[in-house]
């Protein structure tokens, strides 16, 4: 099926602190890759996402701050967009769930289903913490998980094993609040019957085998378990969130889950608020010919692929998923990324630390990527990315094509003669290269359509280490034009396909190329630079080293956090 067009998006990040490279591998970095080359080929996208600003992580923070939940979503909400932004994760909107367009959105949604007799109305026993005098729903109770034995397992879900639990399910729990042993009372909620849904939810996912083996296969896995899919709770006895749209639901909010992924709904609302088209948010999201994309962590493939869908199938106008390429986790220095431990590194402070090296972390991160399994980040690996890959091949490749053609010809590009059969072969092997990496990024391998684009670097190195034109220049001039021709094209198709990887640094080589940006489809051209074009003067250094000094500093810096 073709498409008309994308709605992508990333996980709305919990507003409780800064965002880490965990968060940017797992899913904001391969969501940018995929809308920055979808836009360059020209296909109509939105890129959406926001702050998930309700939930009981939010509240937990505030205890812990001794703020207000608002004062905390603020905070964070603000700085997480900043650095995103700063980081080049190129949203079309980053909007937020306590805003009101989003209340209203989710609100709606809620009573939509609840009119149509989606949701059965259920007295449960729910764990309250007599201390507290509160009920504990989700986070606010941990136990251990009856499927894999891990001990801080959380009352909707345990982070090791991905199983998606209610706090009943949980073994020897306890409140996070008191450390009480909770009691159990009774209250009344509105479930949505995944039970009665699960034939729906099996064709729909057994419909899409195209999906990643990990996330096909978990989902399949919680299909076809032994109990199969249970009705899920859609609201909540707590004060912070959405306040649920019905009679008798005082001191009742909509689960976080349940506003969340309509979130990404109400932020492309937003976009489209204040233009001449308002009510353009719906072809994104009703129209059958619209793509909808989730990118998200593993953690968050039971939400994406079951329970949304099975909202979006009720309430009936609404697209589903047609992929949701989750990713794994992403490891530091051989340990689990912990924001209690303060095992991670921020971005806001990797943004201050490498001021201007921005793309050097995305490339490190994209070439680490968890698509598969886990993986791991060290900074001696981020090291020998940037000084042996970055430095050492694009960014010397780039440096001796400018330096060269300024010294040479005064920055004009000189005109080619007569290409070599060797000549034809490259240029040839050029203009493969974007078919190749689309090829890789159609299939969310982003790591393999990285490695592919640096082989378009490793082409023109070689090629220039090959030809020695700074030798030649002496005894054959005519062939160095050539030479310098064919280099300068190589240079221009880099800027174009590794805008996606590298956005900074493809606008700083466009610029010093004196090139407007140029799409996808051109860099299947071998002659995008004509002869007798002009350069900038003075080259700058795309990737200059890292030092030991800085590595150390950094591991020096997480090994201290520790204590
Ligand atoms: O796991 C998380 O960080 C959640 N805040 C992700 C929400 S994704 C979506 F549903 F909004
Ligand atoms: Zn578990």
């Amino acid at each position: 099926m073709t498409f008309k067009r994308n709605t992508v998006t990333a996980a709305l990040p919990y507003a409780n602190g800064p965002v880490h490279i965990g968060h940017l591998a797992g899913c904001y970095i391969p969501a940018d890759i995929y809308v920055r080359y979808l836009r360059s080929k020209g296909d109509d996208v939105v890129f959406v996402c926001g702050s998930d600003e309700h939930g009981v992580p939010i509240t937990i923070k505030a205890k812990k701050e001794g703020i207000t939940p608002q004062q905390v979503v603020d905070k964070y909400h603000k700085m997480m967009g900043d650095s995103f932004k700063e980081f080049g994760i190129s949203f079309d909107v980053y909007s937020r769930t306590s805003s009101k367009i989003h209340h209203e959105t989710a609100s709606d949604f809620f009573r939509n289903l609840y009119d149509k007799g989606v949701f059965t109305e259920q007295v449960t026993e729910q764990y309250y913490d007599e201390e507290a005098k509160q009920f504990l729903a989700d986070r606010y109770i941990i136990g251990t998980c009856p499927k894999c034995a891990n001990e801080n397992a959380y009352g909707d879900q345990c982070e090791k094993c991905g199983t998606s639990l209610s706090p009943t399910e949980l073994i020897n729990p306890r409140s996070t609040l008191s450390g009480a042993k909770p009691v159990l009372r009774q209250t009344k909620n509105w479930f949505l019957p995944l039970d009665k849904l699960s034939p729906k939810i099996k064709a729909y996912i057994e419909s899409h085998p195209d999906w990643k083996a990990n996330v096909y296969g978990q989902c399949k896995s919680w299909l076809d378990s032994g109990d199969g899919l249970q009705p899920r709770a859609m609201t909540r006895d707590l004060d912070w969130g959405v306040p649920v749209p019905v009679d008798g639901a005082d001191g009742k909010v909509l689960y976080v889950w349940f506003d969340a992924p309509i979130g990404y709904i109400s932020a492309t609302k937003e976009l489209f608020a204040n233009t001449a088209e308002p009510n353009k948010w719906e072809l994104y999201w009703k129209d059958k010919e619209s793509r909808l994309i989730h990118f998200i962590g593993k953690d968050n493939i039971v939400f994406h692929c079951i329970i949304f869908p099975a909202m979006l199938m009720e309430q009936g106008e609404f697209i589903l998923p047609d992929n949701v390429p989750a990713n794994e986790f992403l490891n530091l220095e051989g340990d689990k990324i912990s924001t209690s431990r303060n095992w991670a590194v921020w971005l806001h402070e990797y943004l201050i630390d490498f001021k201007g090296k921005e793309d050097v972390l995305r490339y490190t991160l994209s070439a680490n990527m968890p698509e598969t399994k886990d993986n791991d980040f060290t900074w001696k690996d981020f090291q020998t990315k940037n000084n042996s890959e970055l430095a050492d091949i694009y960014g010397n490749f780039i440096n001796r094509v400018l330096v060269l053609t300024n010294k040479n010809y005064n920055g004009i590009v000189p005109e080619a003669s007569e290409y070599t059969k060797g000549d034809l072969l490259i240029l040839e092997e050029m203009t493969r290269f974007p078919d190749k990496i689309a090829d890789s990024l159609d299939k969310f391998r982003f790591r393999e359509a990285q490695s592919e684009m640096m082989n378009l670097a490793r082409l023109g190195n070689k090629y220039l280490a090959d030809q020695e034109p700074w030798k030649l220049i002496k005894t054959d001039e005519k062939r160095v034009r050539t030479i310098m021709n064919i280099a300068v094209q190589i240079s221009a198709n880099l800027a174009i396909v590794c805008e996606p990887f590298l956005p900074f640094t493809s606008a700083k080589l466009f610029k010093m190329l004196n090139l407007s940006p140029l799409k996808w489809s051109h860099a299947k051209n071998s002659n995008n630079i004509s002869a007798g074009h002009k350069i900038n003067e003075n080259p700058e250094i795309l990737f200059t080293k890292i030092e030991d000094e800085q590595v150390i500093a950094q591991v020096n810096k997480l090994e201290e956090s520790k204590n």
